[in-house]
C-alpha cells in the first residue's frame, strides 16, 4: 500500500544562515577532521560545514545555521532527510536483525516482491534480483553478468558516463574460479560518444545525432577491423548523471536496443543515479518504454542506507553458485528500507508531482538562461536538471571555475546545490522529490542572485 505523507517534511523558512560558513563549531570538527581522516574526500572541499540533522528537504549544521539541500547526499535521499516512512520501516526492523547473509527474512521477501511489482516493461514477473551493496558493485556485478552471458569479452561504455570506481579487486583473490567470471581489466572497455546535444562532436545535424551514435556503434560490433574485440554488453544511463544531466535525443535508447537485439549482446540500463522515481517515472528509460536485460539500482533504493541491486532477465540466471559474492549484500535495513521508498515512489500522483514540479523548475532555470551571460544551457527532465556554466555562450568553453563560484556563493547564502558535467561545470538539480514549494522558489531566487552576481566579475 503506497503511503502518503501529508505534513510538511521539511524545517520551516529555510535558508535562515546565522554565521558565515563554517561557523565556529563546524570548523573545530572540520579541523579534526582534516587532521584525522584521508585528505583524499571530495565534498568537504565544496561544503565546508559539519552536520547536526537533516530533516526533508533541510539540513540543520552544528552552528544551528539551516540550509535548503539540493544535494539529496547525491541524489541518494530522493525522499528527502527521516522521511517518516523510511523511519518507520528502518526502526521496526532495528529491533528485529541488522544483518542476516542470503536467508530469507520477511524484508526480503517484501523488497523482492516489492522491487519485482515496480520492474520496467517486460522485466516484471520475468527477471531475478541479485543483492549488492553500493552502485559500483551493482553496476560490477552487472557487467560481469552480460559479459557471463554474451561469452564475449567487451562492453561498450559511454563517454561522460560514470559507473563507480570500484577497482576490480578480485583480481587480487587467489580462487580462479572467482576470477574467472568477474575479473577482467580496464582494457576491456570501449567508449562510445554519448548523444549530448550540446556539445556533440563534429556537425552532425540534432536529429541525426541519435542515427551517427549508433552507426558507431554498428562499426564497432561488425567491422572485424574497428580494433574492437567481441562486444558481449552495453551499458549506458538513460540521462547520464555525472556525466552531466544530459538527456539523450528520445529515438537514442530504441535504437540501442534494436541493435542489442540484432546482434544479441545484453544491455545493462544503468538506473543508479536516474532511477526511484528522479525524472518523474520509476525507471527513466519508461520514458521511451525500452526493457533493459540487466538493470542497475542504488542510491535512493536504500533511502540513506548502502543498498543496492541489480536486475536481470530470468534466462539469464545460469550463473554459477556465488557469482558476485559478498559479506553484506541484502542487508536487512536496506531491504526494509528499500521496500518502503518503492511504495512511496511508485504512487502515480507523487510521480506526476515530480513531472510537474520539473517542468516548472526547468522553465525558471530557462528564464534565467536567457538573461545569462554564463548560462549555455538548461536542460532536464522531473528533478534532474542541469545548467551549463560557460565562458561565453559562443564558444560554449567550460565555466568551471565559474561553477565552482556559483555553488560557493548559493552555500554562504544556505543553498547546497552540486556541480556535474565533463568538466565540472554543470549546476545540478537533484533536490528532493518531495521538497515543499516554498524551498523551490526561496532556491530558485538564490540561484539567480547567484548567477547575477557571479556574472559581474565574469
Ligand atoms: C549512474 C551511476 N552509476 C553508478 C554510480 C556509482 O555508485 P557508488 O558511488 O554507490 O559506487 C553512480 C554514482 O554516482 C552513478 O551516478
Amino acid at each position: 500500500m503506497s503511503m502518503q505523507f501529508s505534513s510538511r517534511l521539511s524545517l520551516e523558512n529555510a535558508p535562515i544562515i546565522k554565521t558565515k560558513v563554517p561557523g565556529p563549531k563546524s570548523k573545530q570538527y572540520l579541523d579534526i577532521q582534516d587532521k584525522l581522516e584521508t585528505s583524499s574526500r571530495s565534498y568537504t572541499s565544496f561544503f565546508k560545514f559539519a552536520v547536526d540533522y537533516g530533516k526533508g528537504s533541510t539540513i540543520v549544521d552544528l552552528d544551528g545555521n539551516v540550509f535548503i539541500d539540493w544535494f539529496a547526499g547525491v541524489s541518494v535521499l530522493n525522499l528527502g532527510h527521516a522521511h517518516p516512512a523510511v523511519m518507520q520501516a528502518l526502526r521496526g526492523q532495528v529491533e528485529k536483525m541488522t544483518h542476516i547473509t542470503e536467508v530469507p527474512t520477511e524484508a526480503r521477501i517484501n523488497y523482492l516482491k516489492t522491487l519485482n511489482s515496480v520492474l520496467p516493461g517486460k522485466m516484471k514477473d520475468n527477471s531475478k534480483i541479485l543483492m549488492t551493496v553500493t552502485g559500483a558493485d551493482a553496476c560490477e556485478a552487472a557487467v560481469s553478468l552480460a559479459r557471463y552471458n554474451s561469452k564475449k569479452p567487451t562492453i561498450i561504455a559511454f563517454t561522460g558516463s560514470y559507473h563507480g570506481i570500484a577497482g576490480g579487486i578480485v583480481g587480487a583473490t587467489s580462487n580462479y574460479h572467482y576470477r574467472d567470471y568477474a575479473g577482467f581489466g580496464s582494457q576491456n572497455y570501449v567508449y562510445a560518444p554519448y548523444p549530448y546535444p550540446y556539445r556533440f562532436p563534429g556537425k552532425t545535424r540534432a536529429e541525426d545525432i541519435s542515427k551517427d551514435v549508433i552507426s558507431r556503434i554498428e562499426e564497432m560490433i561488425r567491422d572485424p577491423y574497428s580494433g574492437v574485440p567481441p562486444v558481449g554488453g552495453i551499458i549506458v544511463e538513460p540521462v547520464q548523471g555525472e556525466g552531466g544531466y544530459i538527456i539523450p535525443p528520445d529515438d537514442f535508447l530504441p535504437m540501442l536496443r534494436e541493435t542489442c537485439d540484432k546482434h544479441s549482446i545484453p544491455l545493462i540500463i544503468d538506473e543508479v543515479q536516474s532511477g526511484i522515481g528522479r525524472t518523474g517515472k520509476v525507471w527513466a528509460s519508461e520514458y521511451q518504454n525500452v526493457t533493459p536485460d540487466i538493470m542497475c539500482i542504488s542510491k535512493s533504493i536504500g533511502g540513506g542506507i548502502p543498498f543496492s541491486s541489480v536486475a536481470y532477465r530470468n534466462d539469464f540466471d545460469q550463473i554459477p553458485k556465488a557469482f558476485h559474492l559478498g559479506t553484506y549484500r541484502g542487508n536487512p535495513l536496506g531491504l526494509a528500507a528499500g521496500a518502503a521508498v518503492l511504495d512511496v515512489v511508485r504512487d502515480e500522483k507523487f510521480l506526476e508531482r515530480v513531472r510537474s514540479k520539473g517542468k516548472y523548475v526547468l522553465s525558471r532555470f530557462e528564464e534565467i538562461q536567457r538573461n545569462s551571460k554564463i548560462i549555455g544551457e538548461a536542460r532536464g527532465r522531473g528533478f534532474m536538471i542541469a545548467n551549463e556554466i560557460v565562458k561565453n555562450k559562443v564558444d560554449k568553453s567550460p565555466g568551471t571555475e565559474l561553477a565552482g563560484m556559483v555553488r560557493e556563493n548559493m552555500f554562504q547564502k544556505g543553498v547546497l546545490m552540486h556541480t556535474c558535467g565533463h568538466y565540472g561545470n554543470a549546476m545540478r538539480f537533484m533536490a528532493p522529490l518531495t521538497i515543499e514549494d516554498d524551498l523551490l522558489e526561496r532556491g530558485i531566487s538564490i540561484f539567480e542572485e547567484a548567477i547575477k552576481e557571479t556574472e559581474v566579475g565574469a
